[in-house]
């Protein structure tokens, strides 16, 4: 990432200038500003109230300066929004290098500097994968210097971790395969400080147990994968374990879906890119508290030896699963996750994520991630921390009722009813199978909110959707 934050003292005219305001500060600041521009105040006043994402360019003589409003809401996505919106649409021609002037934002400034920080550092990102060049010189009022620089430190490692975690998504499943996958988690661990151990054969996963990864896997030419992360800092206040989809392409297999925007399912592993992005963003800012991240990534392709609906297949738990819809695919990788995660170690809490299902979309539109939870505390934390990220996530029932959907007559479990209804509770239901019991689970469901068409692109492209999320998840329990 190659957007550099410079903090500098002073403004220079030589170079672009973007002046951030709310709309409370800008009304303090609004005669001041018509008086040094040559402007009524009416007239001004008019043209630009600072309201979220509303833009001016003001010309006197040889100075030139864009005012951009980010509103009077403290919303992180309304902020973030704003900002990146604006540099998104202007970053040809502000160039290589401009100044953002934040001093007029005073007191308020610790309130919104994150969001802003996350705006721009998002509005340059390139969908075609080319890094940019980007000096931002950022001018910081005289008050409070020490604590809003750390804040921009902190801010710029979660944008960084995003960033990451979008160009996993959006980049095509013929360029990050599962092999690619665990090579770019590898290549990241010594950036941000955390350790990777990745399994890349068939013959790897065999031995580990992961059956039901490998029944997915079944139909491809392409190796499986499983990487784990590990964050583990010196006296950790407690252990927590992500658990990401990683499914790198999704045909739906023998159960094949339709051709028309089959495209969109490379963003199948949106989220493992989520955990991996927590994972980076965590270490980078070395929480006091240990998190491990636990990666199955494969592509579900169609093939002779691809698995067949009524098929049963064998998984890390020892259940059996019978494979009713082989586009159902999601749920057995995680499957054998948790149950790995759950051997592993006794953590306070697992959190799996993943683009899981249609029905969440359905329930939820592209607006908000399904939770479903076999613990209170869980669940709690994780709305706490979607409250405070703006990342919005909705809790649907995990009532025991539900399990006959997943009753098999030839398998201890079955991974799909036969019928859509309830369809992201009987995913959840699935995975909660595997699980050990008394563990605290819980499971997100991203399928409407990882990739979305958000006016960044053509077409539909990475969120970052749940980076934010899970390390603020896991700042809360480090803090409590
Ligand atoms: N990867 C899909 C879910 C998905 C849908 C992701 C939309 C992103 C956007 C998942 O593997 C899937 O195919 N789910 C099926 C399950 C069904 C066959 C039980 C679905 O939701 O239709
Ligand atoms: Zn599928
Ligand atoms: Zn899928």
């Amino acid at each position: 990432m190659l957007t550099n934050l410079l903090i500098d003292n002073t403004e220079s005219w030589e170079i672009p200038s973007l002046v951030i305001y709310t709309e409370s500060t800008w009304e303090k600041r609004l005669e001041r500003a018509a008086q040094k521009w040559n402007i009524s105040v009416p007239i001004l006043k008019n043209d630009f109230l600072a309201k979220a994402g509303e833009s001016i360019v003001l010309r006197n003589n040889d100075k030139k300066v864009t005012l951009l409003g980010i509103g009077d809401s403290i919303a992180f996505k309304v902020i973030e929004d704003a900002v990146r919106k604006h540099v998104f649409a202007n970053r040809d021609k502000v160039g290589k290098s401009y100044t953002l002037n934040l001093k007029h934002l005073g007191d308020h400034l610790e309130n919104v500097i994150s969001p802003i920080i996350s705006g721009v550092l998002l509005g340059h990102y390139q969908l075609k994968g080319i890094p940019t060049n980007v000096d931002i010189h950022l001018i910081l009022p005289k008050e409070n210097r020490a604590k809003h620089i750390i804040l921009i430190e902190d801010a710029k490692k979660v944008a960084e971790a995003k960033l990451w975690a979008m160009y996993l998504v959006d980049t095509p499943s013929n360029i990050i395969d599962p092999q690619g996958f665990a090579d770019e988690i590898e290549a990241k661990s010594n950036e941000f400080g955390f350790d990777a151990t990745t399994f890349r054969s068939r013959e790897g996963l065999k031995t580990l147990g992961l059956h039901a990864v490998l029944a997915v896997n079944a139909g491809s030419k392409n190796n499986p994968s499983f990487s784990i992360l590990e964050y583990t800092p010196k006296n950790p206040v407690a252990s927590i374990a992500f658990v990401g989809k990683g499914v790198t392409f999704d045909t739906g297999g023998i159960s094949m879906k339709g051709s028309q925007n089959m495209h969109w399912m490379k963003c199948d592993m949106g989220g493992a890119a989520a955990v991996a992005g927590a994972i980076a963003a965590i270490a980078g800012m070395r929480l006091p508290i240990a998190v491990t991240g636990f990666i199955p990534a494969t592509d579900n392709m169609v093939d002779g030896a691809s698995v067949k609906p009524g098929d049963v297949i064998q998984s890390h738990s020892g259940k059996t699963i019978e494979v009713i819809d082989t586009d159902a695919e999601g749920r057995l990788c995680l499957a054998d996750g948790v149950s790995f995660a759950c051997k592993m170690k006794n953590f306070d809490h697992i959190v799996d994520i993943a683009t899981l299902t249609g029905s969440s979309v359905m329930t939820l539109g592209y607006e908000a991630g399904a939770m479903l939870s076999n613990n209170v505390e869980t669940a709690q934390l994780l709305t706490e921390a979607s409250i405070s990220t703006d990342e919005k996530i909705w809790q649907l029932p995990l009532w025991d009722v539900y399990n006959k959907g997943i009753q098999s007559d030839v398998a201890d479990v079955k991974n799909y009813p036969g019928n859509p209804a309830a369809g992201a509770i009987h995913a959840a239901k699935f995975i909660e199978a595997f699980v050990q019991e008394n563990t605290k689970w819980a499971h997100l469901d991203i399928a409407g909110v990882a990739f979305a068409a958000n006016g960044y692109g053509k077409d539909r492209n990475a969120t970052g959707f749940g980076v934010h999320l899970l390390l603020e998840f896991a700042k809360i329990i480090a803090n409590q």
